[in-house]
């Protein structure tokens, strides 16, 4: 079977990187978290003091070139981890305090330059490939043979993510994190460089009231539909 590229869109906390994932496996593509780049990202201009309390911008800008950014295959545990200039960082980006700046960071035009660069060079690399974030369908690959875009209930969203981490062991309102799916929303599709929008030719999926096993049935079939139909 001919292997295209997927992109998959949306929201913050829509489920975007659960359903790639899975939707990965079960075709044998290679999945991209491209949120995971812009987080390792934004850990970095923290760990340097260039963004947060104090912000230091254009300094953050001049060590773009210093940031190697890695996805390595964690055999065991059947999923690849983010590693930033060789350290194994997977943990700490998906925590509450890199959420409240990525957005920030992301919409930075320099940041963006480099990252997109690098997933197009994946894309470009790996046929057969499934990316998730705000800007694979309209920016990193507008030629993406299948596009989905995903959308959910500002409090589902929230109840999904705070759930996440309150298992992973943070302390978290359920407020705080509402805030903050709100508030990166509001960012990532005000931003003036690539701002979060559907893709004309994106197939839009509300899975606020659907289970997971539902939504990736749904997109399974249709995804094999498409593969069929071009053969
Ligand atoms: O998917 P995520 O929640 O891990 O993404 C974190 C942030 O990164 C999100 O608020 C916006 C930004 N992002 C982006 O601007 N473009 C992408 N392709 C992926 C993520």
């Amino acid at each position: 079977m001919q292997k295209i590229t997927i992109a998959i869109d949306g929201y913050s906390s829509t489920g975007k990187s659960t359903l790639a994932k899975r939707l990965a496996k079960a075709l044998d593509y290679v999945y991209v978290d491209t949120g995971a780049m812009y987080r390792a990202v934004t850990l970095f201009a923290l760990d340097q003091g260039l963004i947060g309390e104090k912000e230091d911008i254009p300094s953050l800008i001049a060590q773009l070139p210093t940031i190697d950014l890695k996805f390595v295959a964690n055999k065991a545990l059947g999923k690849s981890e983010m590693f930033m200039n060789g350290k194994n960082v997977e943990r700490e980006i998906r925590t509450m305090y890199v959420s409240k700046y990525v957005s920030k960071v992301a919409a930075i035009e320099e940041v963006r330059h480099m990252l997109v660069k690098l997933q197009q060079e994946m894309g470009n690399k790996e046929k057969g490939i499934v990316m998730d974030g705000r800007d694979i369908g309209t920016v990193v690959f507008p030629n993406a043979e299948l596009k989905f875009f995903m959308t959910a209930s500002p409090n589902t969203r929230a109840t999904r993510r705070y759930k996440e981490l309150l298992d992973k062991g943070e302390q978290v309102s359920f407020e705080e994190v509402l805030e903050n799916v709100q508030k990166r929303d509001f960012i990532d599709s005000t931003r003036d460089v690539s701002p979060l929008r559907k893709a004309d030719d994106a197939i839009e999926f509300d899975n606020s009231d659907m289970g997971l096993d539902e939504q990736f049935e749904r997109v399974h079939n249709y995804t094999l539909r498409v593969i069929t139909e071009r053969e």
